[in-house]
């Protein structure tokens, strides 16, 4: 029962402190109770805390459009807000499917989605739709509308058992076939850039992205960027797309959106998408979405704060040492018995956990060790959150080197004990 927290640290009702190895599920950037962050808030609060976005504005959601479009991929100019994740993925697609309809209705129905095996784009139905993790996902197939899935990059388990670099990233050719053949029904291609997040956070290799952008390009499909998670800074840029010089179509942003404070998301997209839905009243070529807390002030007011922090802490600039830091901390992990894998993209780090590492054979679900090994690590004042065998280290940006070292020496020893 967490009841408090500062910068690293959560405490709970007992007062035990723990460090927060996982961000609060990859949200938090900045630290707990960062004064700017909080003082946003506050100075909102003494305004107003909520008013609607129907047909009226508020200040904080306009300033907050225009920090994202400077800070975004060049060339997303126009912003949706939305409150979740999922929901930046639903309007993401539901933007997609209407677009077609009205920038090319002669062309026939472009209304379904290419996406990623083992992809998790949010828990609502059409996210749910586009994602592919068997567990989460199996129980609603009867809700779900179909669409078409390629292998994933899984360089540890390839799908192809290909080696990278010698592979020379075969794993597109599928993709590639898909949508030459299907091209004509595709609205648009789903894809969580450089890492899988959900899945056990699959990195892809480098190019991988930018490849994509070009099919997508080629082949006449949207691209659609989840940045839920690898959003703000996570990657060691600020969006994943801009490691490759890409800019999606359509990008789906949270989580990290306001540093972890308030529940908000956006959907940004271009001009040309934004174009597609005007018109005269009487063609109702609105985009017919909202949500009751769409640009509520209070979140739009801490994340244009949010955004400041990152300016006057120089976050990302003080976050390169920190990424090396972490590879450099982690490498020894590799020499574990049960240490499958390691994966590293920026500040998102993941441990494969194995039962035996020659045939990279997985634990049975019985061992339980993901959770076994995260509750020996908050018996030792660690919070993590693994996916199924892989333990997670997602910290917040702001942590010292010296509290990364600290979670990667709990993690080293919560492994060593329980495998
Ligand atoms: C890539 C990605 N997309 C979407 C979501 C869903 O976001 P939310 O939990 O805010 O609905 C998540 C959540 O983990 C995610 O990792």
């Amino acid at each position: 029962m967490i009841d408090r927290g500062k910068g690293s640290y959560l405490i709970d009702t007992g007062g035990k402190r723990y460090l927060d190895g996982t961000s609060s599920i990859w949200v938090n950037l900045h630290g707990h109770r960062h004064p700017m962050l909080d003082r946003a808030i506050r100075a909102q609060l003494d305004k107003i805390a909520h008013s609607s976005l129907f047909g009226i504005s508020n200040p904080p959601a306009v300033q907050l459009a225009r920090a994202l479009i400077r800070i975004a991929p060049k060339g997303l100019t126009r912003v949706f807000y939305s409150d979740n994740g999922s929901t930046a993925v639903e309007i993401a697609l539901k933007m997609a499917v209407q677009y077609w309809q009205q920038r090319r209705p002669a062309a026939g129905p472009k209304h379904t989605f290419l996406h990623l095996k083992l992809a998790y784009h949010g828990d609502t139905v059409g996210a749910v739709s586009v994602g592919n993790i068997e567990l989460f996902h199996s129980r609603f197939k009867s809700l779900l509308f179909p669409t078409l899935e390629a292998d994933p990059p899984y360089c540890y388990r390839c799908p192809l058992s290909l080696t990278y670099p010698s592979c020379e990233m075969a794993c597109l050719d599928p993709v590639e076939r898909i949508l030459k053949d299907h091209h004509r029904e595709l609205a648009g291609f789903i894809i969580e850039p450089l890492v899988q997040a959900a899945a056990g956070m699959l990195t892809s290799p480098p190019g991988y992205l930018k490849r994509i952008r070009e099919l997508c390009t080629k082949y006449d499909v949207l691209l659609i960027a989840d940045e839920v998670a690898t959003g703000f800074g996570r990657t060691g840029k600020m969006f994943a797309c801009q490691h490759e010089g890409v800019t999606p179509d359509l990008m789906a942003i949270s989580k990290g959106m306001t540093g972890g404070y308030m529940p908000l998301a956006a959907t940004l997209t271009t001009d040309d998408i934004y174009q597609a839905f005007l018109g005269r009243y009487e063609d109702f070529n609105t985009f017919f979405h909202g949500h009751s807390y769409t640009g509520n002030p209070l979140g739009c007011a801490v994340a244009l704060a949010n955004i400041e922090v990152f300016k006057k802490d120089k976050t990302l600039l003080r976050l390169q040492p920190k990424i090396k830091a972490m590879a450099r901390l982690l490498r020894p992990l590799r020499r574990l018995l049960h240490v499958g894998d390691i994966r590293q993209r920026g500040f998102i780090a993941a441990v494969e956990l194995v039962e035996e590492r020659q045939t990279q054979k997985p634990y049975t679900l019985e061992a339980r060790m993901g959770h076994r090994v995260a509750m020996e690590a908050r018996r030792r004042g660690l919070l993590l959150r693994p996916i199924g065998n892989v333990m997670i280290l997602i910290p917040p940006l702001s942590t010292s080197l010296q509290e990364l070292r600290r979670m990667v020496d709990i993690l080293r020893a919560s492994i060593e004990i329980t495998t």
